[in-house]
């Protein structure tokens, strides 16, 4: 297979990504009957990460234990990245060695220099902008719980992030209807926003998004970068907490979601997250069914 990498969502076409999902609930289901699958075996994923991460590191590094293969976690802290290597020399190298790369980072231009120069498949392990992996594992945990997602509606409350940005794209590829409800001045990227207009579109009081929504999710508001601002942000996203009272307007078995790190009492009040109407921890272990998926569709 030519090279491929995994930027964003739209690196896919929508009939791959159909497949990625239906392969990653297999594979889960393979897991869980004890069933020894090592399509990796001798093979080696290097995983760069810039900022911190609790989830995306344990569902790569299990997924390759799992598939016969290893990960090799690298910090800029004691790498030459972090002295200031060349992105383009640190790819050419690390993609002579290992087998795939994930890197999580900040600007995304980065992410897609390094693929530029990589000569093995790169993976978006969270960027500034995007964070695909993720939509993987809430699509996935959506279908599981609900069936399909197609001309469903999904509500985004709160950041016009990185994860917002993904919502867009999934929107497009899975074709559901996304209402994004963000406080003015933290709107998702107007060119993204733009060529997601088919399917999302802003909806400021998130009460009208969330009306008849099958799906329900939002993220921090002071993504990992943004600390300075967390006063301002705290702020700015009042009213934006995704509460009981606002999950009673939306259809009658809608999910809540959250990637996670969460913060209870900020965007999501402890009975919501905790609650019945919660899959964040089935989308948390889906990250590793989904990885795996994603893994086996690049480097096998
Ligand atoms: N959701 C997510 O990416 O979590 P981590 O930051 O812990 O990897
Ligand atoms: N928007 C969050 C997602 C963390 C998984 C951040 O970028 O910090």
């Amino acid at each position: 297979m030519a090279l491929r990498h995994f930027l964003t969502l739209m690196d896919m076409s929508a009939d791959e990504l159909g497949a990625l999902i239906k392969r990653a609930i297999e594979l889960k289901a393979m897991q869980r009957a004890g069933e020894i699958y090592e399509p990796l075996k001798n093979r080696t994923l290097a995983m760069v990460f810039e900022k911190s991460s609790t989830r995306t590191r344990v569902s790569f590094e299990t997924a390759m234990i799992q598939f016969g293969g290893q990960a090799i976690f690298l910090s800029p802290r004691d790498t030459q990245l972090g002295r200031g290597e060349l992105i383009e020399d640190s790819a050419r190298v690390l993609s002579r060695m290992v087998d795939a790369v994930m890197i999580r980072t900040y600007e995304h231009e980065k992410l897609e220099l390094f693929a530029e120069y990589s000569s093995v498949p790169v993976i978006n392990a969270l960027t500034d902008v995007y964070h695909p992996c993720q939509l993987l594992a809430d699509v996935q945990t959506f279908i599981e719980h609900r069936g399909d997602i197609r001309g469903r509606t999904v509500a985004w409350i709160g950041d016009g992030n990185n994860m917002c940005h993904s919502y867009i794209n999934a929107a497009r590829q899975f074709d559901f209807k996304l209402n994004v409800a963000c406080p003015e001045g933290f709107d998702p990227d107007a060119d993204i926003l733009s060529s997601g207009r088919d399917h999302a579109q802003i909806v400021r009081d998130p009460k009208d998004a969330v009306r008849d929504a099958d799906l329900v999710v939002t993220d921090v508001w002071t993504s990992m970068g943004q600390e300075d601002e967390r006063v301002e942000r705290n702020t700015a996203f009042q009213g934006y907490m995704v509460t009981p009272e606002l999950m009673q307007l939306t259809s009658t078995d809608a999910l809540f979601m959250h990637c996670l790190p969460a913060h209870r009492g900020e965007e999501v009040d402890a009975a919501v997250i905790d609650g019945p109407k919660s899959a964040v921890w089935d989308e948390a272990e889906n990250r590793l069914h989904a990885q795996k998926a994603l893994l086996e569709f690049l480097m096998v």
